[in-house]
């Protein structure tokens, strides 16, 4: 047990005591914001002259062998450290001597964690957004190539409207375009520099805080100490974003699932994401997409747990606050494999289009096109859907589709029907007719695909 603080206490802590309150075990995860920080803390300590430039020259050297050893596997982040704030320090100490106790001047843990979990956090926002451009990728890819691929549209999971699997797509690639917006937002507004708050009441040297922000790449200084050491908003904020993210990958994996059922086959899933069964020989399950909707649940969890953290929490620090990693960690590494795994499934699965048309014409999806073509022919629309209501128990009876009736059946139930009634109801015509922009239909489909390659190859986040 090597501890930071001891002048005031007579006796040692208690084992259960330190274990419970370590946070090593998770936030050893850290470690190169914390370096990363006090070295920037250290040069500006030098710079201002609280420190000799000498001894900040022989702690950036330190920490920098410290983060060196550490990744070559020549010093392990170990236990006898309560955080891995204190586990720097200490080897710094250690390894440099007097110098190492100076690092933290003007500094208290509060800021510092303060900062480390932002730096770290702001990694995590980017490769976040990295990894939703990568899904839209894939998702514009399979929308360019199948502007012409039918399959029926569903309202309380039945059969409704014609429409293509390129505008299917497009509904999801609006909700992840959607996701890298939040991205961004969040960046944004989380991009202050909490250090220099001190404990919570700032510090008695004379520190460069603009100098410090600038340097970890923020946009300036926290103007309120006790907030900058309390404040976890966006924490929460990136979770809130991250759990949208998590309910469209479900809603999405929902849709996969279903697809790959017997009744549907809409789609095979590439053998190299999918599993089989221990007993039956004849299955092919779709794991991934199962378990990125049960992960959903997860991740909801850790926002929840993090707003009920914070919110009898009153100013400033408060030990609590620490639980926020394990939360947080589990939030960002769950979200970042379900994106890599659903991107990769998505990029390999094989859709069985001859089968997704047929589900469309066997579903009456071109029932209201047949309407409209009464319509067409001067009936008035209440008239229409009735006679193409009787025109659909007929099919039914006969175990046809709309297409697929012959005229004489047709005329039986409304002279109005003629021969053009066959391009009408044609899968190709009901969509196509759609042409409003943010419909199905080819040519609105095609501009609205331009735009969105057009996004893709300009809209990246900046990165540092
Ligand atoms: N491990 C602590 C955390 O994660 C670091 C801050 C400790 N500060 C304190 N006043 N005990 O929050």
């Amino acid at each position: 047990m090597a501890q930071l603080w001891g002048g005031r206490f007579t006796k040692e802590t208690d084992r259960l005591v330190y274990a419970f309150n370590a946070s090593i075990g998770f936030d050893r995860r850290l470690l190169l914001q914390d370096i990363e920080g006090s070295i920037v803390h250290a040069g500006m300590l030098g710079k201002q002259g609280i420190i000799t430039e000498q001894e900040a020259e022989e702690i950036t050297g330190g920490l920098v062998r410290i983060l060196e050893d550490v990744e070559s596997g020549k010093l392990t982040v170990d236990e006898r450290y309560e955080d891995v704030h204190s586990f720097v320090e200490a080897v710094l100490t250690e390894r440099i001597g007097e110098a190492g106790k100076k690092l933290h001047t003007g500094r208290s843990r509060n800021d510092q964690v303060a900062l480390d979990m932002r730096l770290y956090t702001r990694v995590q926002v980017r490769e976040t957004d990295i990894l939703l451009r990568g899904l839209l990728e894939v998702l514009l890819g399979i929308m360019e190539e199948n502007t012409e691929t039918y399959m029926p549209g569903f309202t309380h999971l039945q059969k409704a409207q014609p429409l293509t699997l390129a505008h299917h797509m497009g509904a999801y690639f609006e909700m992840f375009r959607r996701d890298r917006l939040r991205m961004r937002d969040i960046l944004e507004r989380m991009n202050i520099c909490p250090l220099g708050a001190g404990a919570l009441a700032g510090t008695t040297y004379p520190l460069d805080r603009e100098d410090t922000a600038r340097q970890l790449g923020f946009d300036g200084p926290a103007l309120n100490s006790m907030d900058a050491v309390s404040d976890r908003d966006y924490l929460l904020e990136f979770l809130s974003a991250l759990s949208i993210v998590m309910m469209h990958l479900s809603r999405f994996s929902e849709e996969i699932i279903i697809w790959n059922s017997d009744e549907y086959r809409f789609i095979e899933i590439d053998d190299a994401y999918s599993t089989g069964s221990s007993i039956m020989p004849q299955k092919k399950n779709p794991d991934i997409a199962e378990l990125v909707r049960g992960k959903t649940g997860r991740v909801y969890g850790d926002l929840m747990a993090l707003l009920t953290v914070m919110k009898g929490l009153p100013l400033a620090y408060n030990k609590d606050m620490q639980e926020d990693k394990e939360a947080a960690f589990d939030a960002f590494d769950t979200v970042k494999d379900c994106l890599l795994l659903f991107t990769g499934m998505m990029a390999t699965i094989k859709f069985r289009k001859e089968r997704m048309a047929e589900s469309a014409m066997r579903g009456f999806t071109n029932a209201t096109d047949a309407a409209d073509y009464l319509v067409g022919k001067g009936v008035p629309f209440r008239e229409a859907h009735g006679i193409v209501g009787k025109l659909v128990l007929c099919c039914m009876e006969k175990n046809t589709s709309i297409d697929a009736l012959p005229l004489s059946e047709m005329r039986k139930i409304s002279d109005k029907f003629e021969e053009d009634i066959y391009d009408a109801v044609s899968l190709r015509a009901c969509v196509d007719k759609r042409l409003t922009i943010g419909a199905p239909g080819r040519e609105a489909m095609e501009k609205v695909i331009a735009v969105y390659r057009e996004y893709l190859n300009e809209k990246e986040i900046k990165n540092e």
